[in-house]
């Protein structure tokens, strides 16, 4: 079926409008905030004021890049939640407001599914691989850390979660205790590169089952480097890329544990990572290289995808427009994952 779909995300500290046409990628447009970095985190009034000074530029940029007008639109898709409260209304006004102007449908779209389904996204003329139902996909955000059987596009069942902290949190607050800026994942990554991933052991969580812990990873790594720096106090400085080696090989090594077990146990081949953290470089090589060990066909989305983007929104709005499943203007931004219908 045809359709232009926009995309709109905020549901964090990026403000994104994207614009899917047919399932096709037409123009992906981020505004990043820059107001957190000082603070060591997002600061949800100020993520919610500049959404505001964001939204129209980026949605102007992405219909301008997509060589659409407004009138184009077939349906407009943004993010219900999880999320900022404060953030999410800002993008879900603008997308009620934009969708009574237009006399277009409206879509509510959950972010972790749009993230799962970042696989998807491709642009015109891309050959892409596309992941065949059921797949696995680890799921690993900001907020979230999951293991999920995607059965259709739309059908998603949880088989595995965190107790705790998230990946992405793991590596921010390991990042905030060697005093790197926010967000540290991407500095952990780029450190990580010149360090030796097996210099210090850090504390895995021994959980059964397919949950994750990584609240004994951070505090392992914050009294570890405590009695070292008592020590030195250059400690830090001195071994930054052996520290950020070891505590990513840390969490990678948690999180494909529990992705060979889900694996095993389920009998599915086709897997998927998602999610900021499926930008770490050091996950994507692990996760290849146990695809060719494993024999299991393996798909990551691009790094552009696989942080906050509108894309994901719009894809995801993309197969909800294709089943009709449309949403009122009384639906209500949700922060919780568990509050999603
Ligand atoms: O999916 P996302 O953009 O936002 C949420 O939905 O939460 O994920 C953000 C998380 C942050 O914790 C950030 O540090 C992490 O993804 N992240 C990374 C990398 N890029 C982003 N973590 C490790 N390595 C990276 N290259
Ligand atoms: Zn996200």
């Amino acid at each position: 079926m045809k359709g232009i779909i926009l995309g709109i995300e905020s549901s964090c500290d990026d403000t994104s409008a994207a614009v899917i046409e047919d399932g096709f990628l037409l123009a992906n447009k981020i505004a990043n905030q820059q107001v957190h970095r000082e603070f060591g985190g997002v600061v949800p009034e100020l993520a919610s004021r500049a959404h505001q000074q964001n939204i129209i530029p980026v949605v102007e940029s992405a219909l301008y890049e997509a060589g659409k007008k407004p009138g184009d639109i077939d349906a407009i898709a943004y993010t219900r939640g999880p999320g900022l409260m404060g953030a999410l209304l800002v993008g879900s006004s603008f997308a009620k407001g934009l969708s009574l102007a237009l006399d277009v449908p409206l879509i509510d779209v959950n972010h972790l599914q749009a993230h799962i389904l970042s696989v998807f996204l491709r642009r015109k003329d891309e050959e892409k691989a596309m992941p065949q139902f059921p797949f696995l996909c680890l799921l690993v955000s900001g907020g979230h850390t999951q293991l999920v059987i995607m059965k259709d596009h739309l059908s998603m069942e949880i088989i595995g979660q965190t107790i705790d902290d998230a990946a992405g949190e793991a590596f921010d607050k390991c990042a905030k205790i060697m005093g790197l800026p926010y967000p540290g994942g991407p500095l952990i990554d780029k450190l990580a590169a010149e360090g030796n991933p097996n210099a210090y052991n850090f504390a895995r969580a021994a959980l059964k089952g397919l949950d994750f812990s990584f609240s004994g990873l951070k505090t392992s790594f914050l009294y570890f480097l405590r009695d070292r720096v008592r020590e030195d106090e250059h400690f830090t400085e001195h071994h930054k890329a052996d520290l950020c080696a070891s505590v990513q090989h840390a969490i990678i090594d948690s999180l494909t544990r529990k992705l060979v077990k889900a694996a095993r146990e389920t009998g599915i081949s086709e897997i998927a990572i998602a999610g900021g953290v499926s930008a770490n470089s050091g996950l994507r090589n692990a996760v290849y290289k146990l695809g060719k060990q494993k024999n299991w066909q393996v798909y990551i989305p691009e790094i552009s995808y696989a942080t906050d983007n509108a894309a994901m929104i719009a894809i995801t709005g993309y197969f909800k427009f294709l089943e009709g499943s449309f949403s009122s203007q009384h639906v209500t931004p949700v922060a919780r994952f568990d509050q999603l219908d």
